[in-house]
């Protein structure tokens, strides 16, 4: 397998532009693409190990997979800064996610996150309204409540499970923002993970990943039907009330791009969040690292920063690429895949000084967790605010933050991140 792997990398059409030293990072690197590609493998632990080696030897390498899907792994800052920018070059119309690599996406130009510009700005304008920072500000006493009700059983000194309360804090969110029942939440949580982690024996089913898949897609599509058509006949101040009115091509917004928008926005936002203060806290409890930043709330927004590029929980991003291309020194063809993956650029040298250091001080700290350029994190005030508070939150009322024996990480190719992270903590006097 590997030498036909070598050969079909060292056919011209693969192979370095004529002014580029060769360096053939393809054997090396055949068995690390392959493994990032494998949701267990991420179920193990973060790989920084593989990506720091990919930035090292091979920032941009082209891959083939053993079922014979290819892609170009893209691990710099600088590399995977440029694609994410370039939406002419790079398509997102056939899809973002890992798993989706080889087959087009059927959301194409009907999702927000699946629509190119121009086209993408109309839709994206009114959300991005709805989600700014001023608006963000008049939830932030509803935010602080609910932030204090799921760390409130940490004062009870047992093992509590911030993995899950940290869902059910993500799911609030996106439950106040889009107006639904909280009866319904922890069934949407559990959707919305199956539908980013199928393989994850909690929320999917392993060895069956594409029936875990489309079951979450058949309940949350048909949830969102019913729901989208209650707030087109009773409209709301909510993120799917706002839906049902956009406009889109001199238009409404049909049931079908309502329902696929909201969808994208759940799983966007319950997924994600969470694993910042999952991941830091699992990286940092009980070390001097966390008591500092506990102890300098002037740094909190600074502290939140450096957490979101810690974390990093949308791992990569897929684009393809629509017209030939060079990227690192290497011809890209058109309708090659191109995965990018944020959360080795978040721990490139080149950008960040120390990058594996946790610096609440970190100044500028561009990182991509959120992307870059037109798709950028349309969430990004929301999740700012909500992190601000629950950090503020936890080194306020709490200390002595200790781990409570292993957690279990998700099992997924493109969310980092904890399904269970057993901690205990004092309460402040
Ligand atoms: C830590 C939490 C979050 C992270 C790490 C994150 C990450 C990202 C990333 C990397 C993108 C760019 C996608 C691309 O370029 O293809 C994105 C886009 C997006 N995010 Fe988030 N997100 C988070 C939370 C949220 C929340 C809470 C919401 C909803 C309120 C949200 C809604 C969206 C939407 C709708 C897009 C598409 C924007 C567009 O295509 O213009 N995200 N997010």
């Amino acid at each position: 397998m590997l030498n036909g792997m070598i050969r079909d990398i060292k056919d011209s059409s693969w192979g370095p532009m004529n002014n580029f030293i060769p360096r053939c990072p393809f054997v090396s690197d055949a068995t690390d693409l392959t493994a990032l590609v494998d949701s267990a493998f991420h179920g193990e632990g973060v790989p920084h190990g593989v990506w720091a080696r990919l930035r090292r030897d091979s920032p941009v390498a082209s891959h083939a997979l053993p079922d014979g899907r290819t892609f170009w792994s893209v691990a710099s800052y600088r590399d995977v800064d440029a694609v994410l920018r370039d939406t002419l070059t790079f398509t997102s119309q056939r899809g973002t996610l890992l798993d989706q690599l080889g087959t087009d996406d059927p959301a194409a130009g009907i999702q927000l996150v699946a629509t190119d510009p121009p086209r993408h700005a109309t839709l994206r304008m009114p959300l991005q309204r709805s989600l700014a920072a001023k608006r963000i500000a008049a939830m932030r006493g509803r935010l602080r409540v609910v932030t204090r009700e799921l760390l409130a059983p940490l004062a009870d000194g047992g093992p509590y499970d911030l993995a899950d309360h940290m869902r059910r804090l993500s799911m609030a969110v996106m439950g106040i923002l889009m107006d639904l029942p909280p009866g319904d939440w922890p069934r949407l949580a559990a959707l919305s993970f199956a539908a980013i982690a199928p393989e994850d024996p909690i929320f999917g089913q392993p060895g069956s990943a594409e029936s875990a898949l489309r079951a979450a897609h058949r309940e949350l599509f048909a949830y969102f039907r019913d729901i989208a058509r209650r707030r087109r006949d009773r409209p709301g101040d909510d993120l799917v009330s706002l839906l049902t009115r956009t406009r889109w091509d001199d238009r409404p917004l049909n049931q079908g791009e309502v329902v696929a928008n909201c969808y994208s926005l759940l799983v966007g936002g319950a997924v994600t969040t969470s694993q910042v203060p999952a991941t830091t806290l699992a990286d940092f409890m009980g070390t001097a690292t966390l008591a500092q930043w506990a102890a300098a709330p002037h740094l909190l927004a600074g502290g939140v920063e450096e957490a979101l590029r810690w974390a990093t929980p949308t791992m990569n991003l897929l684009r393809y690429a629509v017209t030939d291309t060079v990227l690192g020194g290497y011809r890209i063809r058109a309708g090659d895949a191109v995965v990018t993956w944020l959360a080795s650029a978040n721990r490139d040298a080149d950008v960040f000084p120390d990058p594996f250091t946790f610096d609440i001080r970190r100044q500028p700290n561009k990182h991509l967790t959120f992307g870059i350029g037109a798709h950028y994190c349309v969430g990004n005030s929301i999740v700012r605010a909500t992190l601000g508070l629950v950090f503020a939150e936890l080194f306020s009322h709490f200390t002595d933050l200790a781990p409570a024996g292993p957690g279990t990480r998700l099992r997924s190719n493109t969310i980092s991140g904890w399904v269970t992270l057993p901690m205990t903590a004092q309460t402040r006097s």
